[in-house]
């Protein structure tokens, strides 16, 4: 298909701030990971949660460097991973905790289901909270328990969890409740408050918490990130699964850390099989050491720019889309977007792509309180940003 008009406006480096550039679209094409392969390439991709940003200079090094070495055989976790896990947590949420107690998985996805197989038992309910990142509803039944869905709540304010529902749900006994801290897809950073009070039905209704911090590092101005196991009294109900693989766009390299901060937890994670220590990725730990311990100020210029886009994206949505609604995450780089006066279910998502050549990830993905949204990926350049408005505009 020819591309359409508009197209070349976006060639050109970007930079989104002092040091982070963005290739021009044409460069970004030749990519082969998910984002730039699932779709013709008239299709202006802005679906999977990877980012367009080039790579930090000192995770490059330290990949190109292995590549010269020839140096890719199994990856060797020894305490680099604990140790940059606890520095960055220190360094950047004053979160104190224990290098004996970082296990080194696969991704978060292993993490979770690995957590899930010891902590329940077949038959048990793992509650979750929609509009909630799609594997939430995989990882459960992989692991053989049932999915209980304990939906946020959406109000004039946005949406949180809702901890009236989910102390109900609490008082059913499930096994584990799998928090999304920050949320992913609606970009809320649970507060301190909100989490001492879901630590608090924990323990009394003795149901695990397992928090999946992935989008941790990407708490944006105006918010603030809370781990859970920060909170006091967290350390004995709830483990954490935390990866550098959003924040430094590192998703192909597979690496992630489970973190316990007590002893019942810890016991958990020593029960995983033998061989999961084998199951991260060389290049990943690599990567993900080099973030966690010299890419802090690479990330602070990141967190700039996705500011810079977040408000981007309000104006050219209030001026170009007025009929979709919103609020501006506080963390992550998606926007969760009410397109339910265009139409119900996949309606909205259905005409940017087919008429508009915009890809975006379908709101029902997310749970039945989806219909009529979809998930928009602003981890991209502004003329990208610019122009996918603009098609999806004219698709109306
Ligand atoms: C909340 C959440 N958890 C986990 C993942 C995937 O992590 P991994 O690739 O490490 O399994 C994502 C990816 O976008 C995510 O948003």
């Amino acid at each position: 298909m020819a591309q359409p008009a508009g197209w070349g406006r976006l060639g050109g480096m970007e930079t989104g701030a002092p040091g982070l550039p963005i290739d021009p679209l044409d460069v970004l094409q030749q990519r082969r990971s998910s984002k730039w392969r699932t779709y013709p390439e008239d299709v202006l991709p802005l679906p999977v949660a990877e980012m367009d940003v080039s790579l930090a200079p000192p995770i490059a090094e330290v990949l190109a460097d292995a590549v010269r070495r020839s140096d890719t055989g199994y990856g060797h976790a020894g305490t680099d991973l604990a140790r940059a896990v606890a520095k960055f947590a220190a360094s950047r949420w004053n979160w104190d905790l224990d290098p004996a107690q970082v296990t080194p998985v696969t991704d978060v996805g292993v993490g979770v289901v690995e957590l899930l197989r010891i902590l329940t038992r077949p038959g048990d309910s793992v509650a979750i909270s929609p509009p909630v990142y799609p594997p939430f509803f995989d990882w459960v039944p992989e692991s053989g328990a049932r999915l209980l869905e304990v939906p946020l709540a959406h109000g004039a304010d946005g949406w949180r969890l809702d901890l009236g529902a989910l102390e109900q749900a609490f008082a059913t006994h499930p096994a584990v409740y799998l928090l999304c801290n920050p949320h992913n897809p609606v970009g809320r950073a649970h507060s301190a408050d909100e989490l001492a009070a879901l630590v608090r039905l924990a323990r009394q209704y003795r149901v695990t918490l397992i928090s999946d911090e992935i989008h941790g590092p990407l708490v944006l101005p105006g918010a603030t990130f809370t781990p859970l196991l920060a909170v006091p009294g967290a350390a004995e109900v709830a483990v954490t699964v935390m990866s550098a693989s959003k924040a430094w766009n590192l998703a192909g390299l597979k690496c992630a850390a489970v973190v316990t901060a007590g002893s019942r937890l810890a016991a958990a994670v020593d029960r995983f099989p033998p061989d999961t220590k084998w199951r991260f990725g060389h290049f990943g730990l690599l990567a993900t050491v080099a973030a966690y311990t010299e890419g802090e100020s690479w990330l602070d210029e990141l967190l700039v720019m996705l500011d810079q886009r977040r408000a981007q994206l309000a104006d050219l949505l209030a001026a170009r889309l007025p009929q979709v609604t919103w609020r501006p995450p506080e963390a992550t780089f998606l926007a969760w977007l009410d397109c339910s006066a265009i139409g119900p279910d996949d309606t909205a998502r259905d005409l940017f792509l087919e008429r508009g050549r915009v890809a975006l990830e379908p709101g029902l993905r997310y749970g039945a309180m989806g219909s009529g949204y979809v998930r928009l990926n602003f981890a991209t350049s502004a003329a990208i940003l610019d122009e996918a408005t603009s098609r999806m505009a004219a698709a109306l």
